[in-house]
């Protein structure tokens, strides 16, 4: 069964908590073990901190956009702004690459959401918005499919 949410807020940084909890709220149907769920606490994080500091500098008039879809196991989530939008989308995933190092970014944002999803993709138009794309597999409901 096809089961799917969508959030949208504010541009702020203390929504990002509100976020993170969310998600894992609505995901813990799937009955994920605590390490899989603190890895999509942590990615969606790190996507809506990238999408507040990044893409809208702050600004909190923008509106930062995620929805969950949960199908046969997997969790798709997407986080999308319409804020700066990333010129080069190769170079920004590499580890250590940050455009903010004097706010002590360490660049590695992109690299953890990798880590801990099975599956992203990045798409990007300068000035019009980022949209993140991201997988997980979750072992035990996948077990149960079989
Ligand atoms: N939503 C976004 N909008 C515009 N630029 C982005 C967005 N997300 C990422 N970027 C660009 O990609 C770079 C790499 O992102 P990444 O999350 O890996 O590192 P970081 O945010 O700079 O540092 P960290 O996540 O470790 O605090 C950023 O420095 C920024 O230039
Ligand atoms: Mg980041």
């Amino acid at each position: 069964m096809r089961n799917e949410m969508h959030l949208q807020f504010s541009a702020l940084s203390q929504n990002e908590s509100f976020a993170r909890v969310t998600v894992a709220a609505f995901v813990a149907q799937l009955d994920p073990t605590m390490d899989e769920l603190t890895e999509i606490k942590t990615v969606v994080s790190e996507a809506v901190t990238n999408a507040i500091i990044h893409g809208y500098n702050n600004d909190p008039n923008g509106m930062v956009y995620i929805s969950v879809v949960i199908e046969e196991g997997a969790v798709r989530i997407t986080i999308r702004d319409e804020g700066a939008g990333i010129a080069d989308i190769e170079e920004a995933r590499q580890p250590l690459f940050t455009t903010k190092p004097e706010l002590e970014r360490s660049g590695m944002g992109f690299t953890i959401m990798e880590n801990f999803m099975d599956e992203i993709s990045i798409h990007s138009e300068v000035n019009k918005g980022t949209t993140v794309h991201l997988t997980k597999y979750i072992m035990k409901s996948k077990a149960l499919c079989n």
